[in-house]
């Protein structure tokens, strides 16, 4: 922890580097003296931690969690953040000099919003409640993943679960995807190679209620399309587990085995109380495909329900991007160029367009290698500019690991050294399995 006194003097040297911006001009000794000494102190507090955060609550701007009180109050900074609208500002190690002068001249006097929150890739601002809402996401995660696991393992018993709990978290992610859909994908990366039928179930759900979302399912049948997408595996626990897992291809005999499970899961489901026919319509139906071709058969005209076109992509795609024993694990986008080429036959087309449209071309936690050698993963897809998301660099071009973050948005055009502008070369899926990549996109 940084001692009271040199956050005190940092926050000093920062007010008065903005105050004095609006009696003297750039490069005047009394604006020059205090950026150079703020920088230092910034150095300085760099030496405990690789992220300085300066938030400010209710007029008293807190650094590192220490309050920095003050008789004179903070007024230009305390300012920024009135102007930001923001009330949290992250400073990552890394920083140069030049970046600092260049930020506190861009910032001195701001009397309106007019700089970019992710200001450069060592500058960010946040909002408090933004975090808060990051922290509650993770913990309806958790929630979700807990309460599958409870109900499979009641099925296991012989029992049968309530659908309360799970509506319960349910009605919780429908709020979190429509307050903040891109954290919501982010934990959807959180893969588990042990307890997969749980976070395969809680993956699906988040990715069903955001594509769900964006095709416009609203109310009732939005929760109806999460409850089913946390249930529509459930069948599989009456299947042996030596099929259920066996690395190698399934006999036909196996194979019959495993194409039971959307029917064993509706009778499953039907025992349940609580639950409406569309729930137990898609988990009989989500591995029917587009063209019918899938299981269990059905007459040619049958009309699955919507929600079991949209649960279908987001099951295939979670599992494609999960490693699992019978399987490497795919890269997003490779995952889906091959699910593109399904269109019309395992998927509804203009449904995994719409999905494919919201994950972007390069989906959050894509690894790709940039025209600096580097190598990062996609925090932010961009939508507007979809070649132009925001990176986080991993590793430098010797493949070595970064030990702070850094970040490029690459829609704020950077450029490298030779002053050519940074641009993404390729993805790289290789090393892939190695990294945690939520953890990365958690930050
Ligand atoms: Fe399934
Ligand atoms: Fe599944």
């Amino acid at each position: 922890m940084p001692t009271l006194k040199d956050c005190e003097q940092f926050i000093q040297q920062l007010n008065t580097s903005l105050k004095n911006f609006s009696f003297y001009p750039k490069g005047h000794p009394y604006v020059a003296q205090p950026i150079k000494r703020s920088f230092e102190m910034l150095e300085l507090l760099f030496k405990e931690s690789s992220e300085i955060n300066i938030s400010s609550v209710e007029g008293i701007i807190w650094v590192q969690n220490i309050p920095v009180p003050s008789e004179t109050m903070w007024d230009f900074i305390i300012n920024i953040f009135k102007v930001k609208k923001k009330d949290n500002m992250k400073i990552m190690k890394g920083i140069g000099f030049k970046e600092w002068e260049n930020f506190i001249t861009r910032i001195a006097g701001l009397k309106e919003e007019a700089l970019d929150d992710q200001f450069s890739e060592f500058i960010v601002f946040h909002s408090i409640e933004d975090e808060d809402l990051k922290l509650k996401a993770r913990k309806v995660y958790n929630q979700a993943v807990d309460i599958v696991k409870n109900v499979i393992s009641e099925v296991r018993m012989g029992r049968i679960p309530k659908a309360d709990d799970v509506k319960a978290v349910v009605d919780n992610m429908v709020d979190m995807v429509l307050k903040d859909k891109q954290t919501m994908l982010g934990l959807s990366l959180i893969k588990s190679y042990d307890d997969y039928l749980f976070y395969h179930s809680v993956n699906v759900t988040i990715l069903s209620l955001a594509l769900g979302e964006t095709l416009n399912l609203k109310g009732e049948l939005l929760k109806e399309m999460g409850t089913a997408a946390m249930l529509h595996d459930i069948g599989k626990v009456s299947i042996d587990p030596k099929i259920v897992l066996k690395p190698d291809k399934l006999s036909d005999e196996e194979w019959e085995q495993m194409k039971k499970h959307p029917v064993t899961g509706y009778e499953t489901l039907k025992k349940m109380e609580g639950l409406s026919e569309v729930v137990l319509k898609v988990a009989l139906e989500h591995h029917m495909k587009y063209n019918l071709s899938g299981y269990p058969e059905v007459v040619k005209d049958y009309k699955p329900h919507p929600a079991s076109m949209i649960l279908s992509i987001c099951d295939c795609y979670d599992a494609m991007t999960t490693h699992r024993v019978y399987q490497r694990c795919h890269e997003p986008r490779e995952a889906l160029e091959f699910m593109t080429k399904m269109a019309g036959i395992s998927f509804e087309p203009n449904y995994l367009k719409a999905f494919i449209k919201m994950l972007g071309i390069y989906p959050q936690g894509t690894m790709v290698k940039l025209s600096t050698g580097e190598t990062g993963i996609v925090t932010t897809p961009n939508p507007s500019s979809p070649d132009e998301p925001i990176v986080k660099v991993i590793s430098d071009i010797f493949g070595n690991r970064l030990e702070s973050p850094k970040f490029y948005n690459l829609s704020k055009k950077p450029l490298d050294e030779k002053n050519q502008k940074i641009i993404i070369v390729n993805t790289v899926s290789s090393t892939w399995q190695d990294i945690e990549v939520h953890e990365h996109i958690a930050e």
